[in-house]
């Protein structure tokens, strides 16, 4: 045990815990293979390095906690100080190292390896404990557990400065890839080559915001989806939270996260402990799509989600704040006729919410729109063959709302004299209010570490799932905190989810926070979709998509239907590509069905037929992406994880840079197998500038005859040939107009 070595689905893990000092990780990335106990100390003792000139007289080893102590001048792992006493570097011993370990609450999964270490730093009277999982999936998690070990309670506390999980990477790992974003335009990629120093990415909105860091991955240069050796951590964590990439110039590369605390905001009394959110590291050797292939059924195999992803129908752009019964009762009557399965009542129902500038944390239903509540709209919806959802937005409130004017006090960060009491304007709070903390889309937040507070949402929550037949919440989060403690809010905030679940364990819960702003496995752990963008603009949406997949499986990304030309950036967009866009996701409706016209209601039918035969695949399955050569085309797909078939989207984002664009090449397969493919139709075929398509498609029967498969009813030419020629030569595209996708079934023939 003093050379722990933890090996899974090609990645291992090998520490060096022999001394009394912090354990060092030797290794982490490609399985070693089986090494006994005798060359993993030869492992060991042959990665001490060499003691470099006008340096510390030992040589430099990066700790699992690493600190001035050990030499390290980097970022540390862990940082405090008690009041009154200068902070000074804890110089924390090994005490323990166990296999297993974790605390009883803690969920383990089958054939998940574990490890504890205990270390301690007698003399600043502080213990830290670092859990760590390796997966069958080969998902290394880590966390710590920071105790305060004196127990003297009139003793000053804690003060937690910092406590960060920090791994080693090799050198070679010296391109960068993270995420920025904003609001309608989440999970933009951004590349950088790490110099000497520290590429840090820092969250201070509350929640992990349309810019967050996401997935900080180092790689080989030139790293891709299919290609390279990629390491990566995520923070599994819905406040602030801290994110980086160190090469120092001592010789050692390391990615770290970590909660972001402000200064005070974390004490750790006498007697008690602190621990961090987890940090998900993954590693592979075929680049991002490697990454997925880990994560996405490690997630699975603890996903809340239950069933089948219905589809949607929300009401938000179809109906905005604009409520009543006949308009609602209309488009869920168009909503199942074209074979719509939850029928999701967005913002709008409560007391007085005319706009978005009142009523937040008024969770009444509106008595002058519902005289009779929501029950005949439900009536309606379940007449109608559907499920019911509702919108709620629990930790807001409007400076104008009954719930603000009687308690000012549950307002997170204060609500100015002239803001309270009666008649509070809607921009008292951005115009009007003395109140230090800003208003955003004319709201403010709720202090849920406020027991009061607390309580009371809840209970209304439950006052409203106890009345109505309720299947799904979709819960927003549209601001930035800016004020009070992020930590505090945070894990209320999970208390609240954690609470309603008990509860209402059949009600299922979307995660939305404008759009893409909050997600994160902190979140992912306690609901079943999230709410990838507010943007249902197709060409966005192919990009957000593919880049927030590489971390979440794609059955929790909603992805809807917009109407022609998309609310959030006014382009428009042939009803085809939005539809090939929606469907690699968990699909949804935004329109007013109501308007569309009767040939656009045929395809949106045939499309959700389409998408209920597939959903076992897409839901299911590996994710793989093409690195283009173009990158007007990409080219992605979901196989089935037996590699009997597949789906692929080949997508034209804008004008090819050749008049005959590169094959598309599928990936994924297997190699020796034969696939037939064929071009799957979805409503209208997508609009081509060909004038002859590539001869594989053209004809019938010429290539090895029509197919039926995944997709069922394909339609044209197809071939059959193996996974390996498919993955390596690929075949001709057809030439698609820009913003146009095609796609494609891929069965196993033998
Ligand atoms: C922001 C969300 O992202 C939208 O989908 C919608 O639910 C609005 N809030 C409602 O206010």
């Amino acid at each position: 045990m003093s050379i722990p070595y933890l090996r899974a689905a090609g990645t291992s893990l090998v520490l060096d815990a022999r001394g009394t000092g912090v354990p060092v990780i030797v290794h982490w990335g490609a399985d070693l293979g089986d090494l006994t106990g005798e060359l993993l100390a030869a492992l060991a003792d042959a990665s001490v390095p060499a003691i470099s000139p006008s340096s510390i007289d030992v040589p430099l080893r990066l700790s699992l906690l690493p600190t001035l102590t050990e030499g390290w001048s980097g970022r540390p792992g862990v940082s405090g100080f008690r009041p009154g006493r200068r902070a000074a570097a804890l110089d924390l011993r090994l005490a323990e190292v166990r296999a297993g370990g974790l605390s009883e609450t803690d969920r383990l999964l089958p054939g998940t390896q574990t490890l504890t270490i205990s270390l301690t730093d007698a003399a600043a009277r502080v213990a830290v404990r670092t859990d760590l999982e390796l997966s069958v999936e080969g998902v290394l998690r880590l966390r710590h557990t920071l105790t305060n070990t004196d127990v003297d309670p009139a003793a000053a506390p804690f003060e937690l400065g910092s406590l960060d999980v920090i791994l080693p990477v090799p050198d070679r790992a010296r391109e960068l890839l993270d995420f920025t974003g904003l609001w309608t335009h989440e999970r933009r990629p951004q590349r950088s080559t790490l110099g000497h120093g520290v590429w840090s990415r820092e969250s201070r909105h509350g929640r992990p915001g349309h810019d967050d860091s996401y997935l900080m991955v180092a790689g080989t240069p030139g790293f891709g989806f299919r290609t390279g050796e990629v390491w990566a951590t995520h923070l599994a964590w819905s406040g602030d939270k801290r994110a980086w990439a160190e090469n120092s110039a001592l010789g050692c590369s390391a990615l770290g996260s970590g909660e972001l605390l402000a200064p005070g905001e974390l004490s750790v009394a006498s007697a008690a402990s602190h621990t961090t959110p987890w940090t998900v590291a993954v590693y592979s050797a075929a680049g991002l799509d490697g990454l997925s292939a880990r994560l996405h059924p490690w997630i699975r195999s603890w996903s809340t989600i239950a069933g089948p992803r219905p589809v949607v129908l929300n009401t938000w752009e179809a109906v905005y704040f604009d409520h009543d019964l006949p308009t609602l009762a209309r488009l869920a009557d168009a909503a199942a006729v074209v074979g719509v399965e939850r029928f999701v009542l967005d913002d709008g129902w409560f007391t007085g919410r005319s706009d978005d500038r009142r009523a937040l944390g008024d969770w009444f239903v509106d008595p002058v729109t519902w005289p009779d509540g929501l029950h005949p709209l439900i009536e309606h919806v379940h007449a109608a063959g559907m499920d019911f959802g509702l919108w709620v937005e629990p930790e807001m409130v409007s400076l104008d709302s009954d719930v603000a004017r009687a308690h000012p006090e549950w307002v997170l960060g204060g609500v100015a004299d002239d803001a309270a009491g009666s008649g509070v304007g809607a921009d008292a709070g951005a115009g009007g209010s003395t109140s230090p903390v800003v208003t955003w889309r004319f709201q403010r937040v709720l202090d849920l570490g406020n027991p009061d507070a607390y309580d009371w949402v809840l209970a209304r929550l439950t006052a409203l799932l106890t009345e109505y037949p309720i299947a799904y919440l979709k819960w927003d989060h549209n601001r930035d905190l800016l004020a009070g403690s992020a930590h505090r809010q945070t894990t209320a905030l999970y208390r609240l989810i954690d609470a309603v679940r008990a509860a209402h364990p059949g009600v299922e819960i979307e995660s939305c926070a404008s759009g893409g702003a909050r997600i994160d496995l902190g979140i992912l752990e306690r609901v079943d979709r999230v709410w990838t963008s507010d943007t249902n603009d197709p060409l966005e949406r192919q990009q957000i998509q593919r880049y927030t997949s590489v971390l979440v499986p794609p059955e929790y990304l909603g992805g809807h239907l917009g109407a022609a030309t998309a609310h959030t950036t006014g382009r428009t967009s042939e009803l085809s590509f939005r539809l090939a866009t929606a469907l690699f996701g968990s699909a949804g409706i935004e329109w007013d069905l109501t308007r569309a016209n009767e040939g656009e209601l045929t395809q949106i039918a045939t499309w959700i037929a389409r998408y209920k035969h597939l959903r076992p695949l897409l839901h299911s399955g590996v994710v793989v992406r093409s690195d283009p050569s173009d990158p007007a085309l990409e080219l992605h797909g979901v196989v089935a994880p037996d590699q009997n078939s597949a789906l692929f989207a080949q997508v034209a984002l804008a004008a090819p840079r050749a008049a005959v664009p590169e094959r598309m090449r599928f990936p994924g397969l297997a190699p020796e197998r034969r696939y037939r493919v064929a071009q799957l139709p979805l409503g209208a075929p997508p609009r081509t500038i060909q004038d002859a398509p590539p001869a594989w498609l053209a004809d019938p029967g010429a290539f090895g005859g029509a197919a039926s498969g995944v997709g069922g009813g394909a339609a044209g030419g197809s071939v059959t040939l193996t996974g390996a020629v498919l993955a390596l030569v690929g075949l001709p595209a057809p030439l698609l107009a820009p913003e146009q996708a095609a796609l494609f079934t891929v069965d196993a023939i033998d």
